[in-house]
């Protein structure tokens, strides 16, 4: 019978399969102590381990702050003796010069000259000013101010040159008593010193190294008598900081100001003339009757600015041939403007909102959209010759005379006006006239190109020349030249020349 096989089958089956599993428990019980021991011994070799390294970590933790407290010594040892040096220094320096300022010199100790006197305090601030830290070298330039030995414009005898002296780290901060009124501060180092909520009264900066200076909260403002001199004049004043100034009056020439922080500042009534101030902050700035001229502003930040006649232009009065502004990359978001004038200047790529035609005037600028608007109007006037020929006024005449003496100009009736109008001979009713016949005299006129020259310098622009003119008797004693020369001092090279028309 299958079904009497199978149980039988699973009887037998099953039998064995009990007593191995027995067999393995009971073999298991030894297995299981050994792992047990194994583990216990794995355990106890950890904590002895972490206590060995626990050891180790205290014994190097205490070793370390050995190393440490050695260390800190060693550092406080070397700052006393710094300290000590730094004191030495001043100490000598402030006795030296004290007496030299106040005390009757024995004879032999005299200075030849007052001069000399001077010259001898001036060398011995600068040899102790490079030798002293940020703390002495404060005390050093509060010493100086109280006996008034720093360059004043005031009282120009009695005062020595401190060029070359170093007063970098120094951090001043302002009492109403301080007084930095008319100090003459040329060729100093003050790189990464401050002076906080300073009043600069017709101060001079003048080829000084300023660089990450800070002047938070000051103030700078010319005298009544020297409006618009020249604060800060061939100064290093990179990624300087003026948050929250006020200026007033002054003017900026040939400093380096990239990187410089201007945000909340009011300014009023500046020029900043060939500066760079690339990457600049300007940011909640009030501007007011501010000339920029010839100013690199690229990648500087207006935004949320207030400003009121306002301008960037290149310089034209004295035909100085500086680089033309540059806007390109400037953010004038959020920003209040009036009175914009922007000549002569490159705005590529700025977010300037051109047109708001009321508030801002543009003319010869590339467009921050890279076109550029050039006034491509004739440049040579004619003087209206034919206009005003009748009239009895004396006509407003855009021709100089070369020579002095050689007679005014004067519209003169042309005798023989024929009706032909297109006649080659026709004259006109009227012509410019000037000086008398037997004089080499000419009749002038200069026409500057420089409110083209950020055109001129990229290389991109081209002028062409061509003019009629017409006049009596050229062929006999008449010339007609075009020059064009950099400037009007420079010797100009003859573009046309024509001796007889
Ligand atoms: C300054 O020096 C000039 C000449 O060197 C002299 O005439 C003048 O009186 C001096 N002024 C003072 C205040 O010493
Ligand atoms: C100005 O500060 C920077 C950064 O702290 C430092 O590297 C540099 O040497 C300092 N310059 C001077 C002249 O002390
Ligand atoms: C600027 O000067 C300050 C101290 O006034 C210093 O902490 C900072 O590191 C300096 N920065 C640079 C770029 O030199
Ligand atoms: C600045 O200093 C230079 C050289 O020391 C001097 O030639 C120049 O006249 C000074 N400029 C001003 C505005 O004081
Ligand atoms: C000021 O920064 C500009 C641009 O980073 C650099 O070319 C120039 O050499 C710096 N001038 C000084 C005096 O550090
Ligand atoms: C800006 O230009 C206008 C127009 O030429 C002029 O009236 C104004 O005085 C100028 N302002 C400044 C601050 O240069
Ligand atoms: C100018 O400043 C504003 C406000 O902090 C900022 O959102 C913007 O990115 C800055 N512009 C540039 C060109 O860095
Ligand atoms: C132009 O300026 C005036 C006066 O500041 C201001 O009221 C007006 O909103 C400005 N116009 C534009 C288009 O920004
Ligand atoms: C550039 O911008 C000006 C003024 O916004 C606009 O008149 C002109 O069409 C623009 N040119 C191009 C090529 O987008
Ligand atoms: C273009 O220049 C001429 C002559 O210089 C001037 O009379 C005219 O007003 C200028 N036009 C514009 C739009 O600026
Ligand atoms: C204006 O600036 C842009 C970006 O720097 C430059 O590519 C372009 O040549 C400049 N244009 C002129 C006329 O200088
Ligand atoms: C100037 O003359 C050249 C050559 O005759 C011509 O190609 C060019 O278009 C002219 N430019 C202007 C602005 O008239």
């Amino acid at each position: 019978m299958p079904g009497d096989t199978r149980s039988e089958d699973s009887r037998n089956i099953c039998h064995p399969c009990i007593l191995w599993i027995k067999l393995i428990l009971s073999a298991s019980i030894p297995l299981l102590i050994t792992i047990f021991t194994v583990v216990t011994y794995i355990q106890q070799k950890d904590i002895s381990e972490q206590n060995r390294q626990q050891d180790l970590q205290i014994a190097s933790l205490t070793r370390e702050k050995d190393i440490d407290l050695a260390k800190k010594q060693r550092e406080e040892d070397q700052r006393l003796a710094n300290e000590l040096h730094y004191q030495n220094v001043f100490q000598n320096y402030i006795d030296d010069i004290t007496n030299v300022l106040y005390k009757h010199q024995p004879n032999e100790a005299m200075f030849i000259t007052e001069e000399k006197r001077l010259f001898y305090i001036g060398r011995k601030t600068i040899v102790a000013s490079r030798q002293l830290n940020g703390d002495h070298r404060k005390q050093l330039l509060k010493f100086l101010l109280e006996t008034q030995l720093v360059p004043n414009s005031k009282t120009p005898n009695i005062t020595s040159s401190l060029n070359g002296a170093d007063f970098s780290n120094v951090h001043y901060s302002c009492f109403p008593d301080d007084d930095f009124a008319n100090l003459e501060i040329n060729g100093v180092y003050l790189i990464n010193s401050s002076f906080r909520n300073c009043f600069f009264y017709s101060t001079k900066f003048n080829y000084s190294s300023m660089n990450n200076i800070s002047f938070i909260d000051s103030e700078f403002r010319a005298d009544p008598n020297s409006k618009g001199y020249f604060l800060f004049s061939g100064v290093a004043l990179n990624y300087s900081n003026f948050h929250n100034i006020a200026m007033y009056e002054v003017r900026i020439v040939d400093s380096k100001l990239f990187h410089s922080n201007f945000d909340y500042a009011r300014l009023y009534d500046l020029e900043f003339v060939n500066t760079k101030l690339a990457y600049s902050n300007f940011q909640n700035t009030i501007l007011r009757k501010i000339h920029f001229i010839s100013t690199d502003l690229s990648c500087s930040n207006f935004s949320s600015t207030n400003m009121n006649n306002v301008n960037f232009t290149s310089n034209m009065d004295d035909m100085m041939f500086g680089s033309a502004t540059s806007l390109v990359n400037s953010d004038f978001s959020r920003c209040h403007l009036a009175n914009i004038r922007i000549e002569n200047t490159n705005l590529t790529g700025s977010n300037l909102n051109i047109d708001h035609d009321e508030n801002i005037s543009l003319s010869q600028v590339v467009l921050p959209n890279g076109t550029w608007m050039i006034n491509s109007s004739n440049l040579v006037e004619d003087g209206n010759g034919e206009i005003n020929c009748l009239s009895s006024n004396k006509p407003y005449s855009v021709w100089e005379n070369s020579f002095a003496g050689s007679g005014e100009i004067i519209l003169a009736l042309n005798n023989e006006i024929t009706s032909d109008v297109t006649s080659v001979f026709n004259l006109g009713k009227c012509h410019f006239t000037s000086g008398q016949p037997q004089y080499n005299s000419a009749i002038v006129q200069t026409i500057s190109f420089y409110k083209y020259s950020l055109f001129i310098d990229s290389g991109e622009a081209q002028f062409n020349v061509s003019a009629y003119f017409g006049g009596r008797n050229e062929c006999k004693n008449g010339s007609i030249q075009i020059d064009a020369g950099l400037d009007e001092d420079s010797w100009p090279d003859h573009l046309l020349s024509n001796p007889c028309i």
